[in-house]
């Protein structure tokens, strides 16, 4: 038999040959079974050198299309016998391994969420914000951007830090996304990660210490009984290089610091060489416009403060500074460059001219007046809907308070019992600092910081529920804890 192998004018070289065959083989005209011309014909066929075809039949039987039988020739093989040419096999390239991560749970989008902090939209000044941020876009739009911050909006927010009695400069702010972003890159520039913080604490903050290697120390927070100094005394013995404090409306107690207790952890703070960071959310969530004296204004420079607008103002801004003494603004500035660059001084613009036009001050008083209600109507709803034996925290303003449960009662089976029912609880927004640190006297790490939380509860954040939902999911939270499912 003769191949056909079609080059033009051109000489056939093997790969022609092996294209040729393989096409024949694959349509049906080259059959089963079907001789190939020996080597020497086809050289003679196609005026080719013997290595050619030579060449050309080895690539085939190594494609599993023909088999060469010794002395009789080579053969077409069955479409069954075609060898499964081996798979290429190419080493995987590793896979990332990301660190364990922890993460509260967040509330299922329709669920009534009793224990988010955000604010309730109604409350917001999104037509003000959106005024503010035509303005900018038509006349002050910035072309560029720096690591710490847009300097107008430092001014203003060192201008009303000074007007509620701190002694802050516009340099020694520096804006950063949310204030979770300035307790990110205080964290960081740390020498030494060993962190104390309250215990319970806002989980987030917890969970970021952790993600960057820091050792904690738990501050035992027992917000029925206040601070008890001593322990903390015993606490602040492991040395921590910094105390995580939130001395207003804390997270997720809602207990705010007597000014006796911000004296005695100032002292303590001292005593044991430890820097304070205070994060200042809840402060200017206050009533009547009286507000509570804050570490940074009683500690002075070396304490390190943290505010957001995102609590207060439009979460979706993200806009939040931490003030430091200036010794230390250069390390958090270059250190935000490292995460971010530098954030958008477009959003930061719009804040400033809101601060600016003094819609923030109309703004915090009409807020906190419709916290006041809501944690007013809250109040009553629990008073009137409680079973025996639960009891809560009246913070007296802010957003949240906690709701501590008896031990009988199964928070797991609670938190679901809730959902199926549409309500979102979650005792996770609740960070206990369990992990103990030995202590530099040799001593068995403090048994405070240990084994079973010293609370049972959750956190009612009553900021974003109108007074109408509130009262449902409290009396959905009744029901379920008169029921003996639980
Ligand atoms: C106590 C506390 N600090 C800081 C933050 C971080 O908030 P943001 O980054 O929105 O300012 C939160 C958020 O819930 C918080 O509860």
């Amino acid at each position: 038999m003769r191949l056909h192998v079609t080059t033009g004018e051109r000489r056939a070289t093997a790969a022609d040959i092996v294209a040729s065959v393989g096409r024949e083989i694959a349509s049906g005209a080259l059959p089963a079974g079907s001789r190939l011309p020996p080597v020497r014909a086809l050289e003679k066929q196609l005026g080719l050198s013997k290595n050619t075809a030579q060449a050309a039949y080895d690539e085939l039987v190594a494609r599993g299309l023909v088999e060469a039988r010794e002395r009789e020739g080579v053969f077409v093989l069955a479409a069954t016998q075609h060898a499964t040419p081996a798979p290429i096999v190419t080493p995987p390239l590793p896979m990332f391994v990301p660190s364990p991560l922890g993460h509260p749970d967040l509330p299922p989008r329709g669920t009534t969420a009793l224990s988010t902090v955000f604010i309730d939209p109604e409350l917001l000044p999104t037509e003000r914000i959106a005024e503010c941020a035509r303005s900018v876009l038509r006349e002050k739009m910035p072309s560029q951007y720096d690591a710490q911050g847009y300097p107008p909006l430092r001014e203003a927010i060192a201008k009303r830090l000074r007007a509620r009695g701190l002694d802050v400069e516009a340099d020694e702010v520096v804006i950063t996304t949310g204030s979770q972003q300035s307790l990110d890159i205080v964290a960081r520039s740390l020498a030494e990660r060993r962190i104390a913080c309250e215990s319970p604490v806002y989980a987030y903050a917890k969970l970021l210490f952790e993600s960057l290697g820091a050792e904690l120390v738990g501050l035992h927070l027992d917000p029925f009984d206040g601070i008890d100094l001593d322990a903390w005394d015993r606490a602040l013995a492991a040395r921590p290089s910094l105390a995580y404090l939130i001395p207003s409306f804390q997270n997720p107690t809602g207990y705010s610091y007597t000014s006796a207790e911000l004296q005695g952890v100032l002292e303590l703070c001292r005593k044991h060489g430890v820097a304070i960071l205070e994060d200042d959310w809840g402060s200017d969530m206050l009533s009547d416009g009286e507000y509570r004296p804050m570490l940074r204004m009683l500690g002075g420079k070396h304490v390190l403060y943290v505010n957001s607008f995102t609590k207060k103002l439009l979460p979706s801004l993200r806009v939040g500074f931490v003030a430091a003494s200036p010794e230390l603004v250069p390390t958090l500035v270059a250190m935000k460059r490292l995460s971010t660059l530098g954030n958008a001084w477009l959003t930061e613009a719009v804040v400033a001219e809101f601060l600016d036009r003094g819609y923030y001050d109309t703004h915090l008083t009409a807020l906190q007046r419709a916290l006041d209600t809501r944690y007013a109507a809250c109040l009553t709803a629990l008073d009137e809907l409680m079973p025996d034996g639960v009891r809560w925290t009246r913070p007296g303003g802010g957003p949240t308070l906690w709701l501590e449960l008896p031990r009988t009662v199964d928070m797991p089976a609670l938190e679901s019992h809730l959902a199926r029912r549409g309500v979102h609880i979650s005792n996770k927004a609740a960070a206990f600092v369990t992990s103990a640190v030995a202590r530099p006297d040799g001593l068995a790490p403090l048994r405070s910081n240990l084994g079973v939380p010293h609370l049972h509860g959750f956190r009612i954040a009553y900021a974003f529920l109108s007074e109408t939902e509130m009262r449902s999911a409290l009396t959905i939270l009744a029901d379920a804890l008169r029921g003996r499912a639980l």
